[in-house]
């Protein structure tokens, strides 16, 4: 602790919780300020229809600011899979506000689709797009979307839009002058011909005509001091902001990363949710204070449909809630703008950005599945990643030198803990620069790799995007001379505090330094490191400690002049695709890569898996990884982790073995620690606590399958593989704010425990004629009910879903690596009709052969005693060489006398099998056939 103390000087210490103070509250933001103090019901926002224009799949149409006569320019796209895309902004500015460009969130550009408009009646526009329909009040501006002709969301309807224009320091510009960026030259044909309204509610602007101020000058609108930095906003207010309606949904899930529940709260009492990537030390939990990534994307859900909102905008954010039930007094004015009705419930969200322009995508459902494949069309899915990466990472800040690797990797054997990859963090390189070695400590890193790689073991180092200020330093000095660097706002290169003291940042937002940091992974440039060496990206929020925030400054300059005011929650996620880009180089493009980040957005999923930062080894924090994974699979981001046993402080055995088992079912399973902890690798742990975290790591192997098919539905879906229940089971509205249980696909039902001493536990089984088995005795729970499960310190309370057939692969075995060609054994576990179903895929486990046809995909059915196996796909020259090792029938009542195997080429052969009576579990042996191929086996 003392050594991180030592760096963050007084800014961040005495070390204990959250400072707080050191960053800033909304009273203590002039726009958050200026934003929420936004009256409803007064907005001043006035479609003009007679400047409607529209082609097939898009409209434009201006909108009048009564109070100011500024003009905006709305635009609304129809999209493929049932979306709606609305972008305000103004129709003339002085400067050209950022918009990311496609690419860098969008995964492409969005495929439009049919826009049909239905003409103007009561001073509405209303447009359809397949079932659901858009309709665009004129006076004041408002849109109302609606599936079925039922509205489920809604833009502006309590008025709170403001969208703060372009202007001059030394007065409201006059007249706008030729060089102002105009948004009103695009072809677009008029509306008329398609019936459009008749004539404008208010008046255009005539050229040169004087506009007002909307607002009274504040003092903090051109400078804002906080905590003796000062922000010179040199273009003064630019924030942008409405409120997003949801009636009839009590709940609204999303807009990551927070350590507080899953359904968001009110924000009644409290700041609102703030999205501003930030390196906050000790967080703490439930709270709306921001972390290291965000993503602007929030979900609501009822009992019949589902949808969700993303707002794209890459500057700082804030988020208000407010619900009819949760906060009925603040509400009661203001809940019937939509529904005319207070009873129904309602959730008002007010979203507001300090820059950049409105640009929405109103997601439609409308299901649970709808929404994660209409999200994924737009920022991309979780590509596949490698069988190695979603086993058990050992990981310390920091393994001191080549015979600490050596010896945690020889101990683990030792003890048969299987682990595939041990990290290194920043301790590892020459005085913290990354990508060299400290020569001293690790002198033969080759060597040192070729060890790991000759037990199918891999590493990852640490390199994060500061580089320190020498001039030997090659990659720094390097990046200097080429440009590459970050500015400051006098367009020096920036220069802040960060690990290695004085350091400066590459512009990652520019294309060339992308490709020019991709090219550091190669391996002649990041030397001592082999191919089986990945990357773990941190404290690229930015970090800066002597910083605002502990942030670069917003008025730093990036290489286009864009500030970072108006670019942060986007530069951390390209430093890690940039990364991702360098590892895909060094293996000319034919292996996966794998990437950790800390900072993240939307899009982020496409290039690195993401862990929560420095939580705590407290049970609290444990408690919490359930909700945070929750709501960052929500959105997007599957492949995420907490470090296990909690980055700061000793966790007690109790502790550590609980939260190793919690790890085995959650994607990203990775143990982490402080520099000043004990030692806690899992063999240090007692006898009867070890035995418990080694069952625990090893079953995470033997689900090592089932975890790559969540992944392979999760690249081929947008499915998260991590679910809330109500993503499965959307009726139940019991289950909806529940987020101290969840889903693994549709299959596997786990409640981990998260409390000390705890030696049972009460579970909650979903689904009206559901049964579920226990992962280890096969004891079934009759679905809609809530039991009791017994959980001593062994047991991981884990259920399998009656009618789903799960692969697992039983052989220990030190490292995933060397289990690609073991044999599986499904479990099968029958429902209430005696049925069950599955899919297996099969693919190298680690190249991107899989994107060329080098797969294969079947599916599994179990129906009238008879269990099928039919291929589905396999790709031309693809064989594996996995067998059916064992086939276990839970739920099966009376023993079957005979068993035989139908083999692809038609032949029979009798398998033997044992049945408990007790536990109703039947267990067939050695089927010995390939698992790709066609087979049946039949029970008589
Ligand atoms: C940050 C990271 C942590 C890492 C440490 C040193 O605090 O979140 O995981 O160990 O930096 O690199």
């Amino acid at each position: 602790m003392k050594h991180l103390c030592l760096m963050l000087g007084v800014l961040l210490c005495t070390c204990l919780g959250v400072h707080r103070e050191n960053f800033r509250t909304c009273s203590q933001s002039g726009f958050c300020k200026r934003q929420r103090n936004m009256e409803p019901g007064t907005s001043s926002y006035v479609v003009q229809p007679s400047t409607l224009r529209i082609s097939s799949s898009s409209l434009m149409v201006e909108v009048l600011n009564t109070k100011n006569n500024i003009r905006f320019l709305l635009q609304g796209y129809g999209l493929q899979h049932g979306i709606f895309r609305v972008k305000l902004a103004e129709a003339e500015a002085l400067r050209e506000r950022y918009e990311i460009p496609v690419g860098l969130t969008l995964v492409a550009e969005p495929v439009q689709e049919e826009l049909k408009y239905h003409g103007e009646k009561d001073g509405k526009l209303t447009f359809s797009l397949g079932q659901n329909k858009m309709v665009i009040n004129v006076n004041p501006l408002r849109l109302d979307f609606l599936i079925n002709d039922e509205p489920v969301t809604s833009l502006n309807a309590q008025g709170l839009l403001k969208f703060e224009h372009s202007r001059t320091k030394e007065g409201w510009f006059s007249s706008l002058g030729s060089s102002v960026f105009s948004l009103l030259s695009q072809p677009f044909r008029e509306a008329k011909d398609e019936g459009a309204g008749e004539e404008s509610e208010g008046e255009q602007k005539e050229e040169g005509e004087e506009v007002k101020a909307e607002e009274e000058e504040e003092p903090d609108m051109w400078e804002e001091t906080f905590k003796g930095f000062t922000d010179s906003k040199p273009n003064g207010p630019v924030s942008v902001g409405l409120d997003i309606a949801f009636p009839g949904f009590r709940y609204v899930y999303g807009i990551p990363e927070h350590a507080d529940t899953f359904a968001l709260k009110t924000t009644k009492n409290t700041d609102p949710y703030r999205l501003y990537n930030l390196d906050v030390f000790e967080y703490e939990l439930n709270s709306p204070m921001a972390l290291y990534g965000h993503i602007p994307f929030m979900a609501a859900h009822n009992e019949k449909n589902t949808v969700g909102v993303f707002f794209q905008n890459a500057a700082e954010g804030w988020v208000d809630i407010h619900s009819n039930v949760a906060d009925k007094s603040v509400f009661s004015n203001l809940a019937d703008f939509v529904t005319g009705n207070n009873e129904v419930p309602q959730t008002d969200t007010h979203w507001f950005f300090e820059d950049g322009i409105i640009d929405i995508f109103v997601l439609l459902g409308p299901g649970p599945r709808d929404i994660f494949k209409q999200y994924a069309s737009l920022t991309g899915n979780t590509p596949l990643p490698p069988l190695w990466s979603l086993a058990y990472h050992q990981c310390r800040w920091n393994y001191n030198d080549q015979d600490d690797v050596r010896n945690v990797d020889q101990t683990m054997d030792k003890f048969d803990i299987p682990f595939d990859v041990i990290w290194l963090d920043i301790e590892h390189t020459d005085s913290k620069k990354y990508f060299t070695w400290d020569g001293s400590r690790f002198s033969n890193s080759i060597e040192m790799l070729r060890n790991l790689s000759s037990k199918g073991r891999r590493m990852v180092t640490i390199v994060d995007p500061h580089l320190k200020r020498e001039d030997g330093y090659r990659v720094y000095s390097d990046a200097r001379d080429k440009g590459l660097l970050v500015k400051n706002k006098d367009g020096n290169d920036f220069d802040g505090w960060c690990w290695p003291g004085s350091s400066s940042w590459p512009d990652f937002m520019e294309k060339h330094v992308r490709d020019w940091w991709a090219d550091q992974f190669a391996l002649d440039k990041y030397v001592g490191t082999a191919d089986n060496l990945f990357v773990w990206n941190d404290m690229n929020e930015p970090s800066v400690f002597n910083a605002p925030e502990i942030t670069f400054p917003k008025d730093v300059k990036h290489l286009s002049g864009r500030e970072n005011r108006e670019v942060h929650n986007l530069f951390g996620k390209l430093v890690h695709d940039a990364t991702f880009d360098g590892l895909l180089k060094r293996s000319n493009y034919q292996e996966r890569p794998f990437v950790l980040t800390r900072a993240f957005f939307a899009g982020s999923q496409r290039t690195s898996a993401v862990w929560t930062g420095d939580n705590m080894g407290e049970w609290s924090h444990l408690k919490m990884t359930v909700p945070m994974m929750l709501s960052l699979n929500l959105a997007g981001i599957h492949f995420s982790g907490a470090d296990v046993g909690g980055f700061f402080k000793n966790p007690d055995n109790e502790l550590l073995t609980r939260w190793y088992q919690a790890g085995v079912f959650q994607p990203f399973f990775r143990a982490h620690a402080h520099i000043d902890t004990k030692r806690r690798e899992p063999y240090l742990l007692p006898e009867a606590y070890m035995v418990v975290a080694r069952e625990a790591i090893k079953k995470r192997y033997t689900y090592l399958p089932f975890w790559y098919q969540l992944f392979h539905e999760s690249e081929t879906t947008g499915m998260p593989v991590m679910r809330a229940i109500w993503m499965e089971y959307p009726k139940e509205t019991n289950v909806f704010a529940m987020d101290d249980e969840y889903l693994l696909g549709d299959a596997i039902l786990v409640k981990p425990v998260v409390d000390q001493g705890q030696t049972d536990i009460a579970v909650y089984f979903p689904g009206e004629n559901t049964v579920w088995y226990d992962i280890d005795t096969y004891k079934t729970y009759p679905g809609r009910q809530e039991a009791n499960v017994e959980a001593p310190l062994s047991k991981l309370p884990a259920f399998q879903r009656g009618g789903s057939i799960v692969p697992r692969k039983m052989r220990g075995r030190r490292a995933a690596s060397l289990m690609y060609n073991d044999p599986f054994t499904l479990i099968v576990c029958l429902d209430k009709q005696g049925k069950a179903g599955g899919q297996l895929y099969f693919d190298d486990y680690h190249s991107y052969g899989y994107r060329n046809g080098q797969y294969a995909l079947t599916e599994l059915s179990f129906h009238n005693f008879k269990l099928e196996n039919s291929v589905k796909f396999k790709g031309e020259g693809f064989t594996t060489k996995e067998w059916l090792e064992r086939v276990v029938v839970a739920g099966v009542n009376t023993e079957p006398k005979k068993i035989h195997l139908v083999k692809p080429d038609g032949t029979k052969m009798e398998l033997g099998h044992t049945y408990d009576a007790q536990s109703k579990v039947l267990t067939i042996r050695k089927p010995g056939v390939n698992v790709a191929e066609k087979w049946i086996i039949n029970l008589h």
